[in-house]
């Protein structure tokens, strides 16, 4: 069921990924702001988690105005996931969750850059700044993550092991160092896939 008007198979299966896995994320921080105690760290999980939905919402905006079909597959792995993560929140301690969520967000950075850049390939421009700033919110929230467990003395233990963390990162883009919408496109370029 492939849109003729997008002619491009990578576009089109990274936004029905990324539209059932913002559903994930969605849920697995429901199960973390309900884990943790601390009630300003529940409240600005649960804003993360909002942010997600808004994402899930604009993502779908934009497959409808292609023609992009919800992947079933997509929803209901993710489903799985989602909801599977939310439920470990409440087992695996504390310092999990905020590492792993840190993690997964770094990765989720560049699908929408990359998002961009495949629009971009095909002379679309009108959803440039959206994806921008999807990105960004996405690095925004890795850096949440990761400020809570900056200096907690587990982390350079995962580092180590799954290769995120206080010195790596999975995207290039630096808050303190924005690169404008226009010349974004350094921004996850390290990432050929
Ligand atoms: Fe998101
Ligand atoms: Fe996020």
């Amino acid at each position: 069921m492939q849109n003729p008007t997008l002619q491009h198979p990578q576009l089109i299966d990274l936004m029905r990924m990324a539209y059932s896995a913002e559903k994930a994320a969605a849920f697995a921080y429901q199960g973390h702001a309900g884990s943790v105690k601390d009630k300003e760290a529940k409240i600005r999980i649960k804003q993360i988690e909002d942010d997600e939905w808004g994402h899930r919402a604009e993502v779908l905006e934009l497959m409808k105005q292609y023609g992009v079909s919800v992947s079933r597959w997509y929803e209901f792995r993710f489903y799985v996931v989602g909801k599977m993560i939310s439920g470990s929140c409440y087992i695996i301690g504390w310092f999990m969750p905020y590492y792993f969520a840190g993690r997964l967000e770094s990765g989720n950075v560049c699908e929408y850059f990359r998002m961009k850049q495949y629009f971009n390939s095909l002379g679309i421009h009108a959803h440039d700044k959206m994806l921008y700033d999807m990105g960004i919110k996405e690095k925004e929230h890795e850096i949440y993550f990761l400020e809570q467990i900056k200096n907690k003395k587990l982390l350079p233990f995962f580092e180590k092991i799954f290769a995120w963390g206080d010195k790596k990162s999975l995207n290039n883009i630096d808050l303190d160092k924005k690169y404008p919408v226009e010349e974004s496109d350094v921004y996850c370029k390290m990432d050929k896939k």
